[in-house]
């Protein structure tokens, strides 16, 4: 069962910043999973609408500038990263999940990721690109296809499989709520991956190795290795 760390290593290090990205690489992920938002024209790696739970600022992330945004304080110090900073930091050791939070923000991810795709063809199988957004993962799935897509859902899983195969997805990353040994079974005879979010806790690693997922994602990476229940 993949690795998958959570917004970087959100258990151990501050969100979603290159602080947390490296401890999850430290920490032997297979994948790394951030959350990114386009804000003043830039991509920049931030889970939140708001800024008060993750930063010292305040407000509306869409409302800012980016140079407003890169004086916060992301945690212990970090600035909010910019997507292409992740990028050169893992540098195609492991896999990178890129969950795009707003509606608007496919064109400049899959350019940026055709970028560093030709000029490192390490990553060619390592750049998995998903979001809760609809219209916006069909329109990734529309795209010159040199990433890999996910599937991501929060209900009905049925109708999320059924996307997956029409889309000729990668895999499908449901919650633990909606994850079932039927809907892995079924994954697996389309020949798609199953990575279930948000799995923290020892049993729950434990129940999802036994339900055979591929991956999951967590705060606390390095259990998934070590917990066999
Ligand atoms: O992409 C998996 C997981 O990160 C989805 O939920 O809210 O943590 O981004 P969230
Ligand atoms: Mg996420």
């Amino acid at each position: 069962m993949l690795s998958i760390g959570h917004r970087g290593a959100a258990g151990h290090e501050p969100e979603n910043t290159l602080r947390g990205v490296a401890r999850a690489m430290r920490l032997g992920v297979d994948w790394i999973e951030v959350d990114v938002q386009l804000v003043d024209g830039e991509l920049v790696v931030f889970h939140d609408d708001t800024l008060e739970r993750t930063t010292n600022g305040s407000g509306a992330v869409a409302e800012q500038s980016f140079k407003a945004l890169r004086e916060l304080d992301a945690g212990e110090g970090e600035t909010i990263p910019r997507l292409a900073e992740v990028l050169d930091l893992i540098d195609a050791r492991v896999g990178l999940n890129i969950e795009l939070k707003g509606p608007d923000c496919g064109e400049s991810v899959t350019s940026i990721v055709g970028d560093y795709l030709e000029r490192q063809p390490e990553w060619r199988g390592k750049i998995l690109l998903s979001s809760f957004d609809e219209t916006q993962t069909a329109e990734l799935a529309g795209r010159e296809r040199n990433f890999e897509l996910g599937i991501l859902f929060e209900t009905d899983a049925e109708a999320a499989l059924a996307r997956a195969r029409a889309f000729a997805a990668y895999s499908i990353h449901p919650s633990t709520k909606q994850v079932t040994a039927e809907l892995v079974a079924e994954a697996h005879a389309a020949g798609i991956k199953v990575f279930v979010y948000t799995v923290n806790e020892p049993r729950e690693i434990a129940t999802m190795r036994a339900l055979g997922v591929d991956g999951v994602f967590s705060d606390y990476p390095d259990r998934v290795g070590e917990y066999r229940g």
